[in-house]
């Protein structure tokens, strides 16, 4: 395969294509089928289905799962794993991972009611999220879900009056803020004490009291979430659950019940090569704050197990060439992808075709159709020349990838497809254009207007 570059971005060159795949074991490359996810061609997947298209590898979410599961047992740590609904909340994803036994985190009505829907138990299932509304409550409550996670004084009153008005009991554990910096992009920091999450440590111990005598409230125990993609060593992680431990064990003394720990979820991946910190090391920095608690604790990712697992695979409409560089224009755009401009996350992109991937590359802006600068995926990345209608992967779109697309420019969602071995599915339709304009509609006294 190509092995480029002279011009990149960053201070180090990017990894080449051989090296982006083979750091990604359900993608492979050979000189007939190109680009390939576990047994199926992605151009295949682009004949039937069109482009843009989302695809997600069912073997690359199971091995995630398990080596996860490994990591929290090889730890000696009674772990259950709650996957964070918001990474890819598509009910095909949750099907393979409810299989594994993985329950769910979610932040809202929609989460909880896909999770349930995918067969995941509410008995799995964990809400989390600062602003849960009256109706979301309720909806937990009747699940009779494994626990909710309260942000604030004024939620516990809300649950309490609530169950108690409704004759039930809600488990609740009380988020903290520890005030740990996760050293990641300050829109997915959560664990300081300027961020929105939580209640803040100091208050914790009063909270938790308050939670034990409140009606209709059982406390379970505490939770943290510090923020997401964390690549910084496993420091954060280690701070953030000692402050934990020290939490739950100044509640025992007071005599207050607690029957497990949350620990959240966070855990980053490498998207370009940059080292990340293996399961094994949070499993290490879990045991180490809360192992001798003798509590089991909870886990919450989201990322880890689903964004190196999924590709957005788009054709090129156009290849221009600027005053002063070369743009390849996909057919997807910022609507579908949002993270490269949103946090200018960095993401491997691909082509597809066998020769593609072997030809000579020179630095290309990889961008989308959408009318705006920041619709852009990539710069000066080291690319093959790339004619209308070559297809490209944008590689760790399994993740916050679909979950967060847009119909912006008025462009429909793009289609989601499942691959598991020598097998596909769309799991997704592509969004019609009908579907674009259903539910919109002029006031009848517009309607007669000139
Ligand atoms: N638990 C809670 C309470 C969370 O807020 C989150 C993510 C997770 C678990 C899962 O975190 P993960 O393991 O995926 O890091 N859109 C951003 C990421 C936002 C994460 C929000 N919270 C991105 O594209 O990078």
């Amino acid at each position: 395969m190509a092995a480029p570059l002279s011009a990149t971005a960053g201070p180090e060159p990017d990894p080449d294509f051989a090296e982006l795949v083979a750091a990604r074991p359900h993608l492979s490359a050979n000189a007939f089928d190109g680009l390939t996810v576990e047994e199926v061609p992605l151009a295949r997947i682009a004949e039937a289905v069109g482009t843009p298209t989302w695809v997600y590898s069912a073997g690359a979410l199971r091995r995630r799962a398990r080596a996860l599961r490994a990591a929290l047992d090889g730890a000696g740590l009674r772990a259950s794993i709650h996957y964070a609904v918001k990474a890819n909340g598509n009910l095909a994803v949750l099907r393979v991972l409810a299989a594994e036994g993985l329950g769910a985190d979610v932040v809202s009505e929609g989460e909880l009611r896909a999770a349930r829907a995918a067969g995941v138990p509410g008995s799995a299932i964990v809400f989390s999220g600062v602003g849960k509304t009256e109706r979301e409550l309720r909806l937990a409550l009747a699940e009779d879900i494994f626990q909710i996670n309260a942000e604030s004084a004024e939620e516990l009153e809300a649950v309490s009056a609530l169950a108690a008005s409704l004759g039930r009991t809600a488990r609740v554990a009380l988020r903290v803020n520890p005030d740990v910096d996760a050293r990641t992009h300050a829109k997915i920091t959560t664990g300081r004490s300027e961020n929105k999450f939580g209640v803040p440590i100091a208050d914790a111990p009063a909270l938790y009291a308050r939670m034990a005598a409140l009606p209709g409230i059982e406390p379970v125990g505490v939770a943290v979430h510090i923020g997401s993609q964390i690549t910084a060593g496993v420091s954060a992680f280690r701070a953030a659950y000692a402050r934990l431990g020290e939490l739950v064990r100044e509640l025992r003394a007071a005599g207050l019940p607690l029957q497990r720990v949350d620990c959240g979820g966070g855990l980053g991946i490498p998207y370009r090569d940059e080292p990340a910190p293996l399961p094994e090391a949070l499993a290490g920095a879990i045991r180490h704050g809360l192992g001798d608690l003798g509590l089991p604790v909870m886990l919450e990712p989201g990322r880890w197990i689903a964004g190196p697992a999924g590709v957005l695979l788009a054709s090129v409409v156009v290849q221009k060439q600027g005053a002063a560089r070369r743009f390849v224009v996909l057919d997807a755009a910022m609507n579908d992808l949002l993270r490269p401009a949103m946090y200018e996350a960095w993401h491997g992109i691909l082509p597809v075709s066998p020769r593609a991937l072997v030809a000579p590359c020179s630095p290309a802006d990889v961008v989308g159709p959408v009318c705006e600068t920041g619709d852009t995926f990539a710069r000066g990345r080291a690319l093959p020349a790339l004619d209308p209608g070559a297809l490209v992967a944008l590689l760790d779109a399994g993740a916050y990838g679909a979950v967060m697309s847009s119909t912006y420019n008025m462009r429909p969602l793009a289609a989601e497809v499942l691959v598991d071995g020598a097998r596909f599915a769309v799991v997704r339709d592509r969004q019609d254009h009908a579907a674009l304009l259903a539910g919109m509609r002029v006031p009848h006294w517009l309607e007669d207007a000139p």
